[in-house]
């Protein structure tokens, strides 16, 4: 029996004997192009879910520039890392924003999760467990560049928001994306999609209709339009100033955007949560471990 097969038994069992009272919902953010606003809209929708009354988690994915903890003002001091070597429980490594924000550093490749024995993964394992019940959401941000990584990462969230600005070259690495992820699987989870940093209200639009126009004509992929937001100053000061704008201007163009993304996007998830369970982050590592093992 291969360790991946052994892990997922022992999952099983696991899960039979504990019942998990809920499900966490995850969620990847990326795009193919860096710098198009991954981690700053990460940040501020977490916080906007957050005001919603929703306990959210933030897991930086983002192994070669991980900055969401610079943007909160925070530095980590332990990583998944840390769980997997020196036997950290997960409560020690979630670290606490300023503003409430429960944040993990990666700090990961998902082949080491590969290189461990039985003993160390299960030990991981149960962790992640405890994350499944403590979170009602866990949200991905992910680097910039396509990778089988990424490509992991989507194919074993429960969903993935694409954040494009209406730069073609930003547009065209979407669409790299999602036609990369199809290359993997036929089975592709819900993709959103975010228009950033656009000039004007019909910018945006354009971006999303060629966007998704490609994605529905070439690749028979849906994208679902979940908001616009306006090239924004506001955005750069509070990098600058280091708390997120959600907080330091709340009533600025960008936070009203991200205000009303949730309030359209949390009915319609407990509306599909009644035919579609999440897989949550127990169904996350699940996968990524298993693709992990196919791939080697
Ligand atoms: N709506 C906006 N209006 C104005 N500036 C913005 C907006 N969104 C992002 N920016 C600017 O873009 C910069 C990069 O944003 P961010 O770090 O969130 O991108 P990223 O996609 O996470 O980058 P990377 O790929 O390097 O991880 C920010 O520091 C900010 O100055
Ligand atoms: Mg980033």
């Amino acid at each position: 029996m291969d360790q991946a097969q052994s892990l997922r038994e022992y999952m099983s069992r696991y899960n039979d004997k504990q019942q998990i009272p809920q499900s966490s919902r995850v969620i990847t953010i990326t795009s193919g192009k860096g710098g198009v606003g991954k981690s700053n809209f990460t940040l501020n929708f977490a916080l906007a879910l957050q005001g919603a009354g929703k306990k959210v988690v933030i897991l930086d994915l983002d192994l070669s520039t991980a900055n969401i903890n610079i943007l909160m003002g925070v530095s980590p001091r332990y990583s998944l890392i840390d769980v997997l070597y020196q036997k950290k429980e997960i409560w020690d490594i979630i670290q606490k924003g300023t503003y409430g924000i429960e944040y993990i550093s990666g700090g990961l490749e998902i082949q080491d999760l590969m290189e461990f024995d039985q003993n160390k993964l299960w030990y991981f394992w149960r962790q992640i467990q405890k994350l499944q019940a403590y979170a009602d959401f866990i949200l991905l941000d992910t680097g910039a560049g396509i990778s089988k990584e990424l490509v992991d990462f989507i194919l074993a969230s429960d969903e993935t928001i694409l954040v494009t600005t209406p730069e073609p070259t930003a547009i065209a690495d979407s669409y790299a994306v999602v036609k990369t992820v199809l290359q993997f699987s036929p089975q592709v989870p819900k993709l959103h999609l975010v228009v950033n940093r656009a000039q004007s209200y019909r910018e945006a639009v354009e971006t999303a209709r060629t966007l998704k126009n490609a994605c529905s004509n070439f690749l028979k992929i849906k994208l679902n339009s979940l908001g616009f937001l306006m090239e924004d100053d506001h955005v750069r000061k509070s990098v600058i100033s280091q708390i997120p704008f959600y907080i330091s201007y709340p009533n600025c163009a960008a936070s009203k955007t991200i205000k009303q993304i949730v309030n359209t996007y949390l009915p319609d998830i407990d509306s599909s949560s009644l035919t579609v369970e999440p897989k949550g982050i127990r169904g996350f590592f699940e996968k990524v471990i298993s693709f992990g093992k196919l791939t080697q």
